[in-house]
């Protein structure tokens, strides 16, 4: 388990649990509520990529925010430190506990409050599986405006509160820009209204922003409001090949210029990542089968006009092709034929975990250069592991994944901090859209400045006075000494 960066210790002024405390969440939440079962406290505890563990003694299921505000009111007065854990599909450690950390999970928030059928505004619980919100706006004509291969898990407070990217970030953007409004608890229990359902809005700080992407260590998010898409009649996806990094580079330039306001994903995967998938997952087959290519390129339109967009894509191809940026391509003809292109993509983080234990980067580098991180820490790894690469392309963000035989302090050695030091020579960022957790919390100056993350430490302080909002995680542990 673990690398070198999460050797943290227990901070001694938090308390241990005892059995008042018990009596008390009972109390508030009722017995099933508070759980303290083996069997599902063994899978709160350890995180989605089975890399970190914690040995925390009760998972909290609150039902509603005036229950969430009651367990942290008790926890703050009590000093018990809290985990907030959604979908527990996190990548950085940010959602299991390290110690013995309470965990409250929101998934019995599942309720869809409100929707606007006009203006496409979605008021929900934090609880809300993105699969099941996904569901409901497609019935109702609308779409989400993020979209992850773990959607089937995560909830809509993890995403927000991660501030979670996806494969729609080239057409929709941040959630910063998405979500209109949330309600948070502190950790004192004082309950923040901030549900605003306006586009437009500039009275005063916008505190909301806090919370989005603050991984559950100012608060717990309890209600989002979020701006939805409409769902336009017709979507085309291609699968394509590249022979080298800077067609696809080239290709992206030339999709955006060419492909305009229809393009909604460009998403790329070297054949690394691609023999992964088939060699890991059932049922997926290469949509290119006849040669062997480099790199591979999935983009998808979105547009309202079928034969209008078509046409474009099909002009595009054809243009990509006879210039020589993509080698091979292939246009899905069929909704299933569609879904197996997007399986290949979404399947890579699962190929990976099926073939053992796995070093994961999401960073951000500017396009022309990202790729060269790739090859160069093949050259330096050598045969030590298999160097992957793959990501948003059309957001600047490399997902570098080391896929090695065991977890060795040798081989994180030579990868750590030397990826994060490239990072930060080309000014990039060590954390794209999977946030800090407790993998890089103590990276974090790689990115940032000493003083933002002097004030970042301060704002935590204010609205977290005694560190007990998931401790060790997101900043580095020498600002974070609580007494
Ligand atoms: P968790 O993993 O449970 O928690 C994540 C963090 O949020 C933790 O720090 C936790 O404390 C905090 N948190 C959770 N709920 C709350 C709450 N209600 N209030 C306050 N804090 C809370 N991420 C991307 O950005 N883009 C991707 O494309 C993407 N694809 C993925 C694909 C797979 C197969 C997997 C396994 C993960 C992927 N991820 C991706 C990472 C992850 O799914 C996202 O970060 C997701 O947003 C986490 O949501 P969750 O509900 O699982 O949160
Ligand atoms: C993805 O884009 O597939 C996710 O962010 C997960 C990962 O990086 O492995
Ligand atoms: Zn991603």
């Amino acid at each position: 388990f673990g690398s070198l960066a999460t050797k943290v210790e227990r901070n001694p002024s938090f308390s241990s649990l005892n059995s008042d405390d018990l009596s008390y969440f009972k109390g508030v939440l009722g017995e099933k509520n508070v759980v303290q079962d083996e069997d599902r406290l063994e899978t709160a505890n350890i995180d989605w990529m089975h890399k970190y563990k914690g040995s925390s003694k009760l998972l909290l299921l609150p039902r509603n925010t005036e229950e969430v505000s009651k367990i942290l009111e008790y926890c703050n007065s009590r000093r018990l430190a809290v985990v907030p854990q959604g979908g527990n599909t996190g990548l950085v450690g940010g959602s299991v506990p390290v110690f013995d950390e309470v965990i409250i999970n929101a998934g019995s928030m599942n309720k869809i409050i409100a929707f606007d059928k006009v203006s496409g505004i979605l008021v929900c619980e934090a609880g809300c599986i993105l699969e099941n919100l996904i569901s409901y706006l497609d019935n109702q004509g609308f779409i989400m405006p993020l979209d992850l291969g773990a959607k089937g898990s995560c909830q809509i407070g993890g995403n927000v509160s991660t501030n979670a990217g996806g494969l729609r970030f080239v057409r929709y953007g941040s959630l910063h820009g998405n979500v209109l409004g949330l309600e948070a608890v502190l950790a004192n229990g004082d309950v923040l209204d901030m549900l605003g359902t306006l586009r437009k809005d500039n009275t005063g700080y916008d505190l909301k922003h806090l919370f989005i992407g603050s991984e559950g260590s100012l608060g717990i998010v309890t209600k989002v409001s979020i701006l939805t898409p409409p769902k336009l009649s017709s979507v085309n996806i291609a699968f394509l090949a590249c022979e080298d990094y800077l067609s696809c580079q080239k290709l992206l330039s030339e999709a955006k210029r060419k492909l305009g306001e229809i393009l909604s994903a460009f998403e790329f995967l070297d054949s690394h990542a691609m023999d992964l998938v088939l060699n890991h997952l059932e049922g997926v087959r290469n949509p290119l089968p006849s040669a062997v290519h480099n790199f591979y390129v999935l983009i998808e339109t979105t547009g309202s006009d079928e034969s209008y967009d078509k046409e474009k894509l099909e002009a595009f191809l054809l243009h990509s092709m006879e210039s020589g940026l993509i080698s091979d391509g292939v246009l899905a003809q069929d909704i299933n034929q569609a879904s197996s292109f997007w399986r290949i993509r979404e399947g890579v983080p699962e190929a990976l975990m099926r073939a053992g234990p796995v070093y994961k980067y999401d960073l951000s580098i500017p396009v022309e250069k990202m790729y060269s991180l790739v090859e160069d820490m093949r050259l330096r790894l050598g045969q030590s592991a298999n160097v992957v690469g793959y990501g948003h392309l059309g957001d600047g963000n490399l997902h570098l994944n080391i896929s090695a035989p065991r977890y060795d302090d040798t081989i994180l050695a030579q990868i750590e901090p030397y990826v994060y030091e490239w990072t930060s020579k080309h000014r990039g960022s060590i954390s794209a859209e999977h946030g800090l957790g407790l993998m890089k919390a103590n990276e974090i100056f790689y990115s940032k400045s000493h003083e933002t993350v002097q004030l970042m430490a301060s704002i935590k302080k204010l609205l977290d006075p005694n560190g007990i909002l998931n401790p060790y995680k997101v900043l580095p542990h020498s600002l974070c000494s609580y007494s």
